[in-house]
């Protein structure tokens, strides 16, 4: 069933207009929100007749919850709560909130209806669109999981307007990400856009851009075989510079090290597939501007390396990238060699 994307200004109205298409009724329904999200979000859905004696279910917030433990606790809440295979659970929430969401709906009972409402950017753009839902586990991040798809994603931006600044900086790194993999003119209007004073229309119509940029390559390649590799641009190094930085204990938000990933990737591109150099450093000043540096030395050059040979995209032992010849033009599975690798963190580091 393929996902049906609404693009809303009053998520409550939304919410019940998908509900009321849904083919049969459903006997229970389950809202699941964060600490955080309980409080500025789920306000925004009092109105919604289809949750109106719908059960709440809470967990922590941020990343250090997507655990075994607080999906256990969802499945317990579930099953406490009474639900069946006829039940609905609408996750509201960031990614975690999705993710983690979506595989305890995936399989409580063999699977139970999903609907996603992102509330930040970064889940509008990327977590709450394609299928994928999980938790982290054994110290890896999204390492159990299944692709699941949700009946609905309500994408409403007015949700961002409450967001900070950092969080809608981690987001817009995946919307460059997929104006990269696009074209021209969509990645001159992302460098042109002024993160710092937001326009919030114009942020909604790049929302829905990005989004659809997603949804053709996911419908493409669902599971992840072929062209949807091309969504990992900027990951393979960028979850690198994540781990080192969560290993050193002083963690940056998502999308910070996939800006910094792409900076490094996209080196890597002009190096090996001759992506224009203008292009590169266009790209690398915003980036640079927004995100600011990311503060590392030589000695961690060797452990960066390791983190990018485990990547979970990887086997056999070699690292393998999606690299750009040109804006829009992806090459998947790229191997270059290990200096080449030093070198780009060289470039990220030299600034
Ligand atoms: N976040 C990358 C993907 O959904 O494939």
């Amino acid at each position: 069933m393929k996902t049906e994307v609404i693009f809303s200004s009053r998520a409550a109205r939304d919410l019940d207009a998908v509900v009321e298409r849904c083919d049969r009724p459903f006997d229970k329904v389950f809202v699941l929100t964060d600490e955080t999200t309980r409080r500025l979000c789920r306000p925004l859905l009092e109105d919604s007749a289809a949750l109106r004696t719908a059960a709440d279910i809470t967990i922590g917030a941020t990343d250090a919850h997507k655990t075994l433990q607080t999906l256990a606790d969802v499945w317990k809440a579930l099953g406490d709560g009474g639900a069946s295979r006829r039940s609905l659970l609408v996750c509201l929430g960031g990614g975690m909130v999705t993710d983690l969401g979506g595989f305890a709906a995936a399989t409580f009972k063999r699977g139970i209806a999903f609907i996603n409402i992102p509330t930040t950017l970064l889940s509008m753009v990327d977590a709450a669109v394609g299928g994928k839902t999980g938790i982290n586990f054994n110290g890896l991040k999204n390492e159990v999981g299944a692709f699941c798809d949700s009946r609905a994603v309500i994408v409403d931006t007015d949700f961002l307007r409450t967001l900070d600044a950092a969080n809608l900086r981690s987001g817009y790194a995946e919307m460059l990400k997929h104006a990269l993999l696009s074209d021209e003119s969509m990645w001159a209007a992302h460098l042109r856009f002024d993160l710092s004073q937001p326009d919030y229309g114009c942020l909604r119509d790049m929302v829905a851009q990005s989004i659809a940029v997603k949804e053709r390559i996911v419908a493409a390649d669902p599971h992840e075989q072929g062209l949807r590799k091309a969504l990992n641009l900027g990951h393979t190094a960028g979850h690198a510079l994540e781990s080192l930085a969560l290993a050193e204990d002083r963690p940056v938000l998502h999308g910070y090290a996939v800006a910094w990933g792409l900076i490094c990737e996209l080196y890597l591109s002009a190096a090996s597939l001759g992506f224009p150099e203008d292009r590169l450093r266009q790209t690398t000043a915003f980036i640079r501007e927004h995100y600011g540096p990311f503060a590392f030395e030589c000695r961690h050059y060797e452990q960066l390396y390791t983190y990018m040979l485990h990547d979970k995209k990887n086997a056999g032992g070699v690292i393998n990238l999606t690299l750009l010849a040109d804006i829009g033009e992806v090459r998947l599975d790229c191997h270059v060699k290990k200096e080449l690798i030093f070198e780009a963190f060289d470039f990220l580091r030299e600034g």
